[in-house]
């Protein structure tokens, strides 16, 4: 049996996955499922990639221990998967049908990253030597591998020229034999055109890397050397191999011996990935693997393929921005009404774009295929299917006038089936024996697709077979040739019928990897027995529905969904996602009546009068005056908050760039702000008392990590600290009696 070892990347567990990431999990758990039906024996990895100073400074931010809080976001990974209908066990545990899931905190990621590396090492790749590069101390990060001044991107600080001794790897060693690999092994990597920037990218010249860091703690120890731990790539790539059983005995365990393998014809290791981290997979990986086993070339990965990044609504998905989507809600909203949420989002992602091209997501869009697509054309050719034969034909598949066999040899030139044809001339005339033809093709063209994994191809050429076998039937008209005469007309209403329901068994196997639960609920209606995942795709043929099989109830598989109401469905199920996010109260603040609770609320403005979209109420859209200060006399006690919540608001430094008047908004002013990594766009509610030409060059305070809001249509992406003065409340932008640069954090 050919094997096929399948893996996703390892994601970063510092936030939940939301769609983008469940993109890549997804495309494979389809190739996996199409692998399987084809006869291969597959393994399919995921897992996330716990270490580094990221995940370091995420968990100190939870106040955790990052031991603790890996554990706890990988926990969400693994609930996503199982909950988008993928089957996950969780490293050591494994079964052949589900995703094996690796965590590189598992002590036997050691082993096999230091087992890697030491043959490295033996092998004369590994060397000491001098790195310098910029290092933030407020923030313990390394923020650039170059010496060239930068300021640190969290802080804003400047980093400050560090050198210590680090482990190196030699990859320029490995120019020559890079490009040696790649001309041999021209489906190294895919798609093409990702092939050609590689090759480019290698022939520019390559650089030694940098493999360990002194001042991390978070990774895993050097080997010999407790100064030093790994760094990133290293640790990261290793874990393809411990997710298969690297770390077992001396060479691996069983199933390592038998998956990593790369011989082609028997056994593929195949990495799919964003085209973000495609570098670090066609060069980093296997000039580490040539560096550990030069002379086995079946140690080296098949295929790397890139895909393309996932957008929403043309904006890249981002937490600062607010416009992230997670796929639970989408599951959940769609299954709420009857609908198959995830056949829905697989169907959605895969169909939209040519696989390996950017893609931009909306829910109106997603509403808008799962009908055409799957209500209109698929659901409707299964549901009328389905019903006429109940209706029709005494709910069973019915015999034909002229056999499949026979339609199949005619089709192979035999010369006595065609002649039986033509004693039938409706099985030609009908266009039967067409959809026959076309079905061959389809399966044919399907195959080499899949196989290329160029689904949105798949997809579109299953539709438009779904779409001969719907113009058949209304071409055919068989509710007609009933009404006119149930049995004169039988033998016709047989064919026709008959002929559409094998199209959806047909079509039922070939979109089983993509809509696994539709697949086989149309293989249910038919009658059919077991599981369409069963089935054999690469020795899919015409012809297997046995008459006399009894059909089921006609029962719509992909109801139609109503545009409006599940829109707003799913903003509903999103709002409600993203409150489970939302951090707990820790303790319930002490309970305050409502004239305290206004006098709180002032006092706190008091402080500090934020004027931007947090400032302002929804429905008016446009800052409202904050209350007056009152006299400290008349404070009741602030609620206090931990140095946790305060550290989760972002201030920066800024300096005011431009300013302008928003047409119809009296109080609003529009202005753009430096803020060292970007200028941003922020409106304040300050234009009653700040002119704009007065605001120019003026260095004010910005929370930078707030939700985008728009404010009478004006994007705002932050918001401008100030004082609230007086009765009237009038904005004092808060400044600084020195000068400091733009970007730098307020702690
Ligand atoms: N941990 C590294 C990978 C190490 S692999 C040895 C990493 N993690 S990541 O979480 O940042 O991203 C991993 C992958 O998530 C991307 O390569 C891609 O497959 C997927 N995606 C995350 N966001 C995505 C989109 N918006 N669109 C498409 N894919 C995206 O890099």
């Amino acid at each position: 049996m050919k094997k096929f070892f399948l893996t996703t990347p390892i994601y970063y567990p510092n936030a939940r996955p939301h769609v983008g990431s469940a993109y890549t999990t997804i495309v494979c758990d389809v190739l996996a499922r199409f692998k399987r039906m084809c006869g291969y024996d597959v393994a399919f990895l995921t897992g996330t990639d716990e270490h580094g100073e990221k995940l370091e400074r995420a968990a100190a931010a939870a106040g955790k221990s990052p031991q603790l809080f890996v554990a706890e976001k990988r926990k969400l990974f693994v609930d996503l998967w199982k909950k988008l209908g993928i089957p996950v066990k969780v490293y050591p545990e494994s079964d052949q049908r589900s995703l094996r899931f690796i965590y590189t905190d598992h002590p036997d990621h050691v082993t096999s990253v230091q087992r890697l590396l030491i043959r490295a090492r033996d092998n004369g790749y590994i060397f000491k030597q001098r790195y310098e590069g910029r290092y933030c101390v407020s923030d313990e990060r390394y923020v650039s591998d170059n010496t060239d001044p930068v300021n640190c991107d969290i802080c804003g600080r400047p980093a400050e020229l560090i050198s210590e001794d680090n482990y190196f790897f030699k990859l320029s060693a490995f120019e020559q034999r890079l490009l040696e690999l790649y001309e041999k092994h021209p489906d190294f990597v895919k798609p093409d055109y990702r092939m050609n920037e590689v090759k480019s990218f290698v022939k520019s010249g390559l650089r030694d890397i940098s493999v360990s860091r002194s001042r991390l703690k978070w990774g895993i120890p050097w080997p010999d050397d407790i100064h030093q731990v790994f760094y990133v790539w290293y640790d990261a790539l290793t874990s393809y191999m411990t997710g298969i059983g690297y770390a077992h005995g001396e060479n691996g365990s069983e199933e390592f011996q038998k998956y990593w393998r790369n011989k082609p014809g028997e056994s593929e290791i195949f990495h799919m990935m964003a085209k973000d981290i495609l570098r670090f997979h066609a060069i980093y990986w296997p000039a580490f693997i040539m560096a550990a086993y030069p002379d086995q070339p079946e140690m080296l990965p098949t295929t790397i393929f890139a895909h393309g990044w996932i957008y929403y609504e043309q904006d890249k998905m981002s937490k600062s921005k607010g416009n992230v989507v997670y796929p639970e809600p989408m599951v959940d909203a769609l299954d709420s009404f009857g609908a198959p949420g995830n056949d829905a989002l697989r169907y959605y992602l895969l169909r939209e774009a040519p696989f390996g091209q950017d893609t931009s997501f909306s829910y109106e869009s997603f509403i808008k295929r799962y009908n055409a697509d799957l209500a209109n054309d698929l659901g409707n050719l299964a549901n009328r299917t389905v019903n006429m034969i109940n209706r029709y034909l005494n709910a069973a598949i019915p015999a034909l006038p002229v056999g499949w066999e026979t339609i199949n040899s005619a089709i192979m030139g035999d010369a006595q089936a065609h002649a039986t044809l033509e004693a039938n001339r409706f099985a030609i005339d009908s266009g039967t024996v067409e959809i026959v033809e076309k079905s061959k093709i389809l399966h044919e063209s399907v195959m080499a697709r899949f196989t290329e994994c160029e689904f949105s191809f798949v997809l579109a050429n299953v539709w438009a077979f779904v779409g001969d076998v719907n113009k058949y039937l209304v071409e055919n008209a068989p509710w007609t040739l009933a009404e006119q005469d149930l049995q004169a007309n039988r033998d016709r209403i047989a064919m026709i019928l008959g002929t559409a329901a094998e199209a959806l068994r047909f079509v039922a196997v070939l979109l089983k990897p993509v809509l696994p639960a539709g697949a086989q609920r149309i293989w249910k209606q038919l009658g059919c027995e077991g599981k369409v995942s069963n089935q054999r795709l690469d020795e899919l043929k015409w012809g297997q529905l046995k008459p006399g099989t009894k059909v089921c109830k006609a029962e719509p598989i992909f109801p139609r969904l109503d545009k409006a109401l599940t829109l707003a469905k799913l903003e509903e199920t999103a709002e409600a996602d993203r409150n489970r996010d939302k951090p707990k109260e820790k303790s319930k603040p002490v309970e305050i009546d409502k004239k305290q609770e206004a006098e709180v609320r002032s006092q706190e403005s008091a402080q500090a009068t934020p004027v931007g979209p947090q400032a302002t109420t929804q429905e008016s859209q446009a800052p409202t005056p904050q209350p007056p200060a009152p006299s400290p006399a008349a404070a009741v006690e602030t609620p206090k908050i931990s140095i946790d919540d305060f550290v989760k608001v972002e201030m920066r430094t800024g300096e005011i760039k431009t300013a302008e008047a928003i047409p119809g908004a009296k109080k609003l002013l529009k202005l753009t702000v430096d803020i060292g990594t970007e200028v941003r766009q922020v409106c304040a509610g300050i234009a009653e008392f700040y002119a704009p030409e007065t605001l120019i060059g003026k260095k004010v305070i910005v929370v930078t990590n707030l939700q985008p809001r728009k404010l009478r249509g004006v994007e705002s992406n932050g918001m401008i600290v100030a004082a609230s003065v007086g009765e009237e409340g009038r904005p004092v932008l808060a400044t600084f009696g020195e000068d400091v640069p733009n970007g730098v954090r307020l702690k």
